[in-house]
C-alpha cells in the first residue's frame, strides 16, 4: 500500500471526526448475523428489513458523498458503475459528472434498496441511468466503463470475484474509488466498540475491516489509501493498468 497525499476534494478535515457518527449509526441492529466472508443471502434478508430505513440512519454520510465521487476523475460522456448503489444516495453525484451524455450504472442485490433508488431514477427523469438487480458476483455488468465506486460496502470489497469483475469491466486507465468503514488502531479499542456496533447491520462479515481495501490494491495501479476521522473511515483509489 503507497500512503500518499491525496487530492482532499470535498473531504475537509473538520468533516473528519462528524464522519465517525456518520458510519456508527447507534440506532441499532437489525439481528445481524456474521459470517467468515460476505454472504449474499444473508445481506439481502438484511436489506430487505433496512431499506425503508436506510437513508436517514446513513444520512450523515450525504456530505462525503460528492467529494468522494470527485475522485473518479469522471468526464462528461463517461459511463461509470455504482457498485452496490443501494437506494441510489450517489447517483445525483454520479450524474452531475457524467452529464447528459454519459451514462451511470447501479448495481444492487435487494430489490428492496433497488425500489428506492428507481423511484430516485424517475423522480429526477434520469434517462441515462440504469439499475441491475443482482449480485455483483454473478450479474450482468456493462462491457466497458470509466470508472467505479464502492461506497460502503465492505461485503463487495471483500469479495474476490466482485473485486475482480468489477475491474474487468473498466478500461485501461479507469479510476476505482472506495470510501468505507474500517477498524482504527487496535489499541483504541472504545472507538473500535462503536466501529463494530455502528457497522454490524450492514455488513455480513467483518472480515477485512483492518485493511478493506487489499483485494483492489492487488488490481489497480498507482494505489493510494487515505485513513479518515481517526482511523475508522477509508479512501482508497487507483486506476486499472493500461
Ligand atoms: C450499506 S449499503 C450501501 C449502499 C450505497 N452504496 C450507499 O452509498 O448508500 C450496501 C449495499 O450493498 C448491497 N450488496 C451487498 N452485497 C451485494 C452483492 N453481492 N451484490 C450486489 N449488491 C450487494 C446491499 O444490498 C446494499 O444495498
Amino acid at each position: 500500500m503507497t500512503s500518499t497525499a491525496v487530492p482532499s476534494a470535498g473531504l475537509d478535515p473538520a468533516r473528519r471526526i462528524v464522519a465517525t457518527r456518520a458510519v456508527v449509526d447507534l440506532g441499532g441492529d437489525v439481528g445481524a448475523r456474521m459470517s467468515d466472508g460476505p454472504d449474499p443471502v444473508e445481506a439481502s434478508r438484511r436489506y430487505a428489513e433496512l431499506a425503508a430505513t436506510y437513508e436517514r440512519r446513513v444520512r450523515l454520510t450525504s456530505r462525503w458523498r460528492p467529494g468522494v465521487v470527485r475522485h473518479l476523475g469522471l468526464a462528461p460522456g463517461d459511463h461509470v458503475l455504482d457498485v452496490g448503489c443501494g437506494t441510489g444516495a450517489n447517483l445525483p453525484h454520479l450524474v452531475a459528472a457524467v452529464g447528459a451524455s454519459g451514462h451511470v450504472t447501479g448495481i444492487d442485490l435487494s430489490e428492496a434498496m433497488a425500489t428506492r433508488a428507481r423511484a430516485r431514477v424517475a423522480e429526477n427523469r434520469w434517462g441515462n441511468v440504469d439499475l441491475v438487480v443482482g449480485d455483483a458476483a454473478t450479474a450482468p455488468l456493462p462491457a466497458t466503463v470509466d470508472g467505479a465506486l464502492f461506497f460502503l460496502v465492505h461485503d463487495l470489497v471483500r469479495s474476490r470475484p466482485v473485486v475482480d469483475r468489477i475491474v474487468d469491466a473498466c478500461r485501461p486507465g479507469a479510476r476505482v474509488v472506495a470510501f468505507g468503514p474500517k477498524w482504527a488502531s487496535r489499541w483504541a479499542w472504545p472507538l473500535n466498540a462503536l466501529v463494530r456496533r455502528g457497522v454490524r447491520p450492514y455488513v455480513t462479515t467483518f472480515e477485512g475491516l483492518d485493511t478493506p481495501w487489499d483485494l483492489l490494491e492487488r488490481r489497480l495501479d498507482q494505489f493510494s489509501v487515505r485513513q479518515l476521522a481517526l482511523g475508522t473511515l477509508y479512501l482508497a483509489e487507483g486506476s486499472v493498468a493500461s
